[in-house]
């Protein structure tokens, strides 16, 4: 088999690619990626000279460029995404370029070269938010009801796979998942934000009460999910996706942190809330457990520490990140107070 991954040098995409030619060796993979400020090829250094992967530098809304790519593959799994909530409330342009227009284009080439599976890799965040007494899980039928530019556009992109799949009878599947958290991740992103706040001695930035709710995945298991669902789901299909945690909070996750550093309470910063904060976020997975077989491996805080690890093994990697472009974000996202 031949997959073309998009946005394969991000932190769920390279985790991907790792774990895919891990587990199917004899496959061949191209990673098309633009390599935005989210995209980094050491996240791929370990196999950057396996003779099965190739790497392109490109963007998904290079309409000649995709179509050249996707005529030489069976699969396209597509993570390639503007990802960061934040980021989309600052500037929402590029959210709608990428994750509308760049999905719109790779489904344009995908039917055309009729490719067996399209594969779109999206979120749970596109039904909403949910009060934090609302026992309520989404599953596969729970309407959209995106409430951030970034949950908005992903949302947009999911109607338009579905879209081509009734029209046009592309051969699809959609998988909504939750927080994933985990090696290689950014560090704009909750987790590991605060494990690297914590180990440069800078503070936790905790938006408004903390008390907001996610159902956290890791990302192996995301890994997994997909796999599964590229050799067992039925075309047409969506499989919600989610994690092992039941309703803890932000603030919860914090001390969870700072008690593995050794760090005091004191190293949590209340800042100004994010403006339209969804609440809560919670996934009923049993649809993909029934038919995929699909269950996370181990549980929160086994995965927590083993995340906190491989930070602190890994101080290279997001130090280099820290200190470049990303210090204009933070600025602009966390003001001046927490620059030191
Ligand atoms: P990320 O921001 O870490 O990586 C995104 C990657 O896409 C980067 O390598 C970037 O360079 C690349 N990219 C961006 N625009 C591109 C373009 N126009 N053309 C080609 N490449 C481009 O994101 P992530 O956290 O790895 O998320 C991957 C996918 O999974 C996204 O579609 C996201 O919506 C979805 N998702 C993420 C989470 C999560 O918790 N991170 C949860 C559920 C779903
Ligand atoms: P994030 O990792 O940005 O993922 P998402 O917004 O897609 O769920 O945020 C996870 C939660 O953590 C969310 O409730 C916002 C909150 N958060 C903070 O409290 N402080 C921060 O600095 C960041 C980045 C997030």
């Amino acid at each position: 088999m031949k997959l073309l991954i998009t946005g394969g040098a991000g932190f769920i995409g390279s985790n991907f690619i790792r774990y895919w030619l891990k587990n199917h060796p004899a496959d061949n993979i191209i990673n098309l990626d633009k390599l935005t400020y989210a995209g980094n090829l050491e996240n791929l250094k370990e196999i950057e000279d396996n003779p099965k992967y190739k790497f392109v530098k490109g963007d998904i809304c290079d309409g000649n460029l995709v179509n050249e790519l996707i005529k030489e593959v069976d699969i396209v799994v597509h993570f390639a995404a503007e990802s960061h909530v934040d980021r989309s409330i600052i500037d929402s342009q590029i959210f709608l370029k990428t994750n509308v227009i760049g999905t719109q284009i790779l489904l344009d080439a995908a039917l055309k070269n009729q490719v067996k599976h399209f594969h779109h890799v999206s979120t749970d965040e596109v039904f909403g938010s949910l009060a934090l007494d609302d026992k309520t899980k989404w599953n596969e039928c729970t309407p959209y009801d995106p409430k951030s530019p970034y949950s908005a556009s992903k949302a947009a992109s999911d109607h338009l796979v579905r879209a081509y799949g009734n029209t046009f009878g592309l051969k699809y599947t959609i998988t909504n998942c939750s927080n994933n958290f985990g090696p290689y991740q950014f560090p704009e992103k909750l987790i590991p934000l605060a494990i690297t706040n914590l180990m440069e001695g800078k503070k936790v930035p905790i938006y408004g009460d903390g008390k907001y709710v996610r159902d956290w995945l890791y990302v192996d298991d995301h890994c997994k999910a997909i796999d599964l669902v590229l050799q067992k789901g039925k075309a047409g299909e969506t499989y919600c996706i989610g994690g092992m945690t039941d309703d803890i909070n932000n603030l919860e996750i914090a001390r969870m942190i700072l008690k593995i550093l050794g760090k005091h309470e004191t190293e949590i910063d209340f800042v100004k809330d994010r403006p339209g904060h969804d609440r809560k976020y919670a996934v009923d997975w049993s649809k993909a457990k029934k038919e995929l077989g699909f269950k996370p491996e181990y549980d929160f805080s086994s995965y927590l520490e083993m995340t906190i690890k491989w930070y602190r093994d890994n101080k290279e990697w997001w130090q280099k990140i820290k200190s470049g472009e990303y210090k204009k974000y933070y600025q602009l996202q966390y003001g001046k107070a927490q620059i030191r």
